[in-house]
Parts: C-alpha cells; sequence; structure tokens
C-alpha cells in the first residue's frame, strides 16, 4: 500500500514533512532525496495529517487526505493578540438564557468546531450526546437533583463540600441550579478504558465554549450533571450512554440573556520560575 505520494514536480525536497511529523515515521530518501514512509508508518502514523498540511508545495498526499481535501487557512481571518486576549477574557460562563432554541445546525457546526481541540494520540475520543428538547433537559436536571437528594443522606460531608444542599433548597424553590434554565445540554462521553478520556473531552468542551462565544451562544459548565450522570445509573441510562463510557463533561447551551461588559480581573498567576 502506497501510505505516502509525492508528487516530484511540486516537491522541493525541503524535508519539513518528516521534521514535522509527531512519529518521526516520514524519511528522505537518501537516494532520490524526496520524502518516503518508514517501515512502521502504518502502525504509528497519527492521521494528524501534519506533513500534507505544512508542505508548502502542497507535493505530499497521505491514502487517506490530500491538500485538496484541506481547507486553506486564510491569512486575512488571523486574529492578533489583543483580539484573542479581549475574546479569551471576556468570555463568561452563561446561566441566564432566553427561551430560543439553538437550530440543529448551528448546535452541529459547534461540535463540530469543538471536535478540533487536541487528544492525546490524535484519538479524538469524544461522543456527543445532545439533550436537544428543553422539556428533557428540565426532566434530567430533575434527575439530578434526585441524586443530589441521595448524596445529601449518604455522604453529608461531600455533599457539603460540592454545594448541594443549596442545588436541593433552590429546585424545591423553583430554580434550577442544574442546568439553569438553559434549552439545551450537551454531554461529552468518551471510552473509560481510554487513559486520556479526561483530558480530550474536557480539551474539546473548552473549545466548545469558546467557539460558543464567537457565535453568540451562551455556554456554561454543567459541573454537577455529569458527575450525577456517573454515580446515578438511571440517568445515565437516560441519557442512552454506551455501557463502556462514562461521562468527562457537560454544558449548558442556549442564547444568553444578558451582555456582559467589563471583565473582571483574575487572579494573577501563581508562577515559580526554576
Ligand atoms: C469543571 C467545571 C464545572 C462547572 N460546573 C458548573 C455548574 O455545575 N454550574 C455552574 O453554574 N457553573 C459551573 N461551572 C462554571 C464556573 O463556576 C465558572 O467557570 C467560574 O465561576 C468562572 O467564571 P467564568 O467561566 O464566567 O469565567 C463549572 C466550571 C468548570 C470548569
Amino acid at each position: 500500500m502506497t501510505f505516502i505520494t509525492v508528487d516530484q514536480k511540486k516537491c522541493n525536497q525541503d524535508g519539513i514533512c518528516a521534521a514535522e511529523c509527531p512519529g518521526r515515521i516520514i524519511e528522505m530518501d537518501a537516494e532520490s532525496g524526496y520524502p518516503r514512509p518508514a517501515a512502521d508508518f502504518e502502525e504509528i502514523c497519527l492521521k494528524c495529517g501534519h506533513c500534507v498540511a505544512v508542505c508548502p508545495t502542497g507535493a505530499l498526499s497521505l491514502d487517506w487526505i490530500g491538500p485538496d481535501e484541506c481547507r486553506a487557512i486564510a491569512k486575512e481571518l488571523n486574529i492578533m493578540p489583543d483580539q484573542a486576549e479581549q475574546f479569551l477574557c471576556g468570555r463568561r460562563s452563561i446561566r441566564n438564557f432566553k427561551e430560543k432554541r439553538v437550530s440543529r445546525p448551528v448546535l452541529e457546526k459547534l461540535l463540530e468546531i469543538a471536535c478540533s481541540a487536541p487528544s492525546a494520540k490524535n484519538r479524538q475520543p469524544w461522543h456527543w450526546t445532545v439533550v436537544e428538547d428543553p422539556a428533557e433537559v428540565r426532566r434530567l436536571a430533575g434527575m439530578v437533583v434526585e441524586w443530589v437528594r441521595r448524596v445529601i443522606q449518604s455522604a453529608p460531608q461531600e455533599a457539603e463540600t460540592m454545594g448541594l444542599l443549596r442545588v436541593v433548597a433552590s429546585w424545591d424553590e423553583g430554580y434550577d441550579r442544574i442546568c439553569r434554565g438553559a434549552p439545551h445540554v450537551i454531554v461529552a462521553h468518551a471510552d473509560k478504558t481510554w487513559p486520556f478520556s479526561t483530558e480530550d473531552c474536557t480539551l474539546a468542551i473548552s473549545h466548545l465554549n469558546l467557539y460558543a462565544a464567537s457565535m453568540g451562544l451562551g455556554a456554561c459548565w454543567a459541573g454537577y450533571f455529569y458527575k450525577a450522570v456517573n454515580a446515578y445509573p438511571p440517568l445515565f441510562e437516560a441519557l442512552g450512554l454506551p455501557s463502556d463510557h462514562l461521562a468527562y463533561g457537560a454544558v449548558m447551551i442556549g442564547y444568553p440573556r444578558f451582555r456582559y461588559r467589563l471583565i473582571p480581573r483574575r487572579r494573577p498567576p501563581c508562577i515559580t520560575w526554576r
């Protein structure tokens, strides 16, 4: 099988593809001077596409992707550091939502971009379960509260640490601290045996949160929600998650009711220089 195809008319033999390959499995052929796959290419290749993406002349194709199938990076869309700073520091967790639902194509776009997050070995282990129906979100939030009541009974110390008493008190007064009235909840879940599922899903959710802000959507981690998914089997089943998965995060999603005007100061970085 030809894993790498090199268009020799385009290749300038600069060796950038070999240098950038994270697996070090592209070699420069000593005789011809062109890149070629190493013996263990198929076994080691992460399918990250770096070699195709970095080639300045578009000379290299893999058996699953070529330069023509990649989107070009548009220089005019690059953002300046002060734009990035405002964007990153101006993002807020949103806890008040309009009643308006987010359309499926918008949610699909959000998840497509979330999937561009880094993941260990480029495994991309995340799966997404989207609770689309606001009434179902409310019903599932009620199940989280059922779990919370059990934790308060069985592990009062833990319940205290997690602030669970207030969750129940608010629910009983008609305020939902679990999903905050969001029309949708997105759960990230993955194979529980993959050692990096936590990090990979967390990063994807972080991408999701940031991209949501750019789309004018509001998002907020739903910490109680996903803890309950893993700890309370009726909720796990209600979501229909595969039995070999765990939930690694959940996010409330909707359109924000209010607009933020200011960026509050964070604590300064706690740095140790050595
Ligand atoms: C893992 C995690 C779980 C969280 N769970 C909740 C939650 O259940 N409910 C909530 O209102 N906010 C939750 N948050 C949001 C944090 O409270 C919020 O990020 C923090 O107060 C900083 O505010 P900011 O996100 O607006 O900068 C969670 C955040 C993280 C990272």
